[in-house]
């Protein structure tokens, strides 16, 4: 099932990859000309990355990565979607910003990318397309350096159920043993219709995703919910003026979750 997975989500997202850009989501001229696409949640976990070698996994058309190669990072993005690489190697070229590019399956990263990095960064979209969260983390674990953190800031499960909000509709199981296929006609970013509308998603809890990295070999230093800062798909998302909420039947619930795992050996 993992190689379906991983062909069926990747001509998906090499077709997403396509379109994205000049939407409201990614705004790539703002982020090419100067603007961070990075929201407060990620800048504050990060802290000062001046020096700092971050390996961005599922990087898409790489404006985080270009943001943190802005403020001094050294930093390599990995995708593997080729239109997706190929788009941020063009706008990190367009900004004029050093980043190196790797096409590979998260669950099965290059060796040459092993114990180098003093931070692995995930962000908005990340494990629901994971079919093997074990190997993610395996190779997470495997390339920090000793003392290295790895850094999630993701969308939560309870969220990803969430068919409408008022009144309440889940869609998706809470959690999944197997990978599950997943209708998505429309693109979260433009609208715009797909002609690959499959997606097959694994389901996890925040829970199960730090015992991942803890059966990897990973100290979880920190994990919490969270409200967001992007506006990403579901259009009964509410700014409050500060920040993207989703209420429902009266009950704030959470949007992300933010996960601190750290290669203590
Ligand atoms: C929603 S995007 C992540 C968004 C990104 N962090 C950002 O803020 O722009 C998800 C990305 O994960 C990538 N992806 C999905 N499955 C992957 C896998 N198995 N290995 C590597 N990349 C993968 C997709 O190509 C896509 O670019």
């Amino acid at each position: 099932m993992n190689d379906t997975a991983l062909r069926l989500n990747r001509l998906r997202w090499d077709e997403l990859a396509g379109m994205h850009g000049e939407d409201s989501v990614y705004r790539a001229s703002a982020v090419v000309a100067g603007e961070s696409s990075l929201g407060p949640i990620e800048t504050d976990l990060l802290g000062d990355v001046r020096g700092v070698r971050i390996l961005h996994l599922q990087c898409h058309i790489g404006l985080d990565t270009i943001s943190l190669a802005r403020l001094g990072a050294e930093v390599t993005g990995v995708d593997f979607s080729e239109t997706a690489v190929e788009k941020a190697r063009a706008f990190a070229a367009a900004a004029g910003v050093a980043a190196d590019f790797v096409v590979a399956d998260a669950q099965d990263l290059p060796e040459s990318l092993a114990n180098r990095f003093d931070i692995v960064f995930a962000s908005h979209g990340v494990f629901h397309w994971i079919a093997d969260a074990d190997a993610w983390m395996r190779g997470v674990a495997r390339c920090l350096a000793p003392g290295g953190r790895l850094v999630v800031v993701d969308f939560h499960n309870l969220y990803l159920m969430l068919g409408s909000a008022d009144p309440i509709r889940l869609d998706l199981p809470y959690a999944t043993r197997k990978p599950l296929v997943v209708d998505a006609p429309n693109d979260y970013a433009t609208g715009q219709s797909l002609s690959r509308s499959k997606g097959i998603w694994s389901m996890r809890s925040p829970v199960q995703i730090a015992n991942t990295a803890i059966t990897a070999g990973l100290s979880v230093r920190q994990i919490a919910e969270n409200f967001s800062h992007h506006h990403r798909g579901k259009d009964f998302m509410e700014h409050d003026g500060r920040e993207y909420r989703v209420t429902a039947d009266g009950v704030a619930l959470p949007i992300t979750f933010t996960l601190i795992a750290e290669r203590t050996r």
